[in-house]
């Protein structure tokens, strides 16, 4: 298939170009580098053997989408493109309903203008907030906390009014759990601008000696150990779901939501040990009060995608903690060291 990526330098956005060419497809990638490198574009191209094209563009410009979609005919697409930091989205809330819900719209009318029917959409599993208790599944109520998660939750609401609108349309929201991990080769995996707000990058610049010690947020919640759980997958994982997705697209129509998570929930000293464990360094630690906005315990049922995609996150944690060991070891200072 000919398949264009929105956000496909980014961090899940190039995992997945990359198993996109692995598979034989034709990738055309759109990202505006906001918030990524093109070096890890030209990494894909290494380790596939073949490259995806790329068109530097904000998702918004509709005439550089426009001329993308005339000149590639793409037959679906992947939209990963968005921001994505949910304490900078209650400082500049204004641009993340801007940039997310602005490109999302833009990309749907462009696609109907082009005839291109598919598209597989990245949400988050922060659409669960807490208003019911894990393992979530994908009939659980949702809303959102934060502006980042309402545009997340509200993205999804256009995609089902457009796919009702529009029965010719195919739409896969997929809900991401906690994406960890990169390509076992170390050229890729995530770079995060200034300091990581996730746990796995901050814990693998702590095992680089880019920062001194990890701060624990919260050890007294109603989890076995007292620190938050959540549902960790391999981003290579990831990556499969979404050429799983896109395969079930082709023969159903319609708007179909599916968890992409393994259902294993594992605290914050579960992947502070697994990570020691997977690169030999002690990862020195401080619990600091709670951070605001977090959920105890987050974790997915993935049956649904199990029997609907045949689709199951297969890499452990052990596995993500080395490959993202590995990667941060090469790269200190991500793709700013090409
Ligand atoms: C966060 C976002 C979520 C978003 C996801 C992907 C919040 C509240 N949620 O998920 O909306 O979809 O990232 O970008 O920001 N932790 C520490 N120390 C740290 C960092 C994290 O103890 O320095 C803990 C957290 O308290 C949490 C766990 O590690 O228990 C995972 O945190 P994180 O990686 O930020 O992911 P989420 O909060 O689940």
């Amino acid at each position: 298939m000919r398949v264009l990526v929105t956000g496909g330098a980014g961090y899940i956005g190039s995992h997945t170009t990359l198993a996109l060419l692995k598979e034989g497809h034709d990738v055309l990638v759109v990202d505006d580098l906001s918030n990524s490198s093109v070096e890890s574009l030209h990494r894909v191209a290494e380790l596939a053997g073949r490259e995806a094209g790329f068109v530097e563009a904000n998702v918004r410009d509709e005439a550089a989408l426009d001329a993308a979609f005339a000149d590639f005919t793409p037959e679906a697409v992947i939209h990963f493109a968005g921001w994505k930091a949910v304490g900078e989205s209650t400082q500049i809330p204004l641009v993340y309903y801007r940039e997310n819900l602005g490109s999302t719209i833009t990309l749907l009318e462009v696609m109907a203008q082009h005839g291109c029917r598919s598209i597989v959409f990245s949400s988050s599993a922060t659409v669960y907030g807490e208003l019911s208790e894990p393992p979530f599944t994908e009939d659980a109520p949702t809303g959102a906390t934060n502006p980042y998660g309402r545009t997340k939750h509200m993205i999804e609401q256009i995609l089902a009014d457009v796919a009702a609108a529009d029965d010719q349309l195919r739409v896969a929201v997929l809900r991401y759990f906690n994406p960890i991990g990169a390509d076992e080769s170390g050229r890729i995996g995530e770079d995060p601008k200034g300091i990581p707000n996730n746990l796995l990058p901050f814990v693998a610049q702590v095992a680089a000696g880019r920062r001194e010690k990890l701060m624990v947020f919260g050890d007294d919640y109603p989890t076995p150990d007292g620190t938050g759980t959540r549902d960790y997958i391999h981003v290579v994982d990831l990556a499969a779901g979404h050429l799983a997705a896109l395969g079930h697209l082709q023969d159903h129509d319609g708007y179909h939501v599916w968890n992409l998570g393994t259902g294993q929930p594992s605290s914050v000293l579960d992947i502070v040990h697994a990570f020691e464990k997977a690169s030999g360094v002690t990862i020195p630690y401080e619990v600091a009060p709670r951070r605001p906005g977090d959920v105890a315990s987050s974790f997915a049922d993935p049956k649904l995608a199990q029997t609907e995609l045949g689709w199951r996150a297969e890499l452990s944690v052990e596995q993500a903690c080395a490959d993202t060991h590995r990667w941060q070891a090469a790269n200190p200072n991500g793709f700013a060291d090409a």
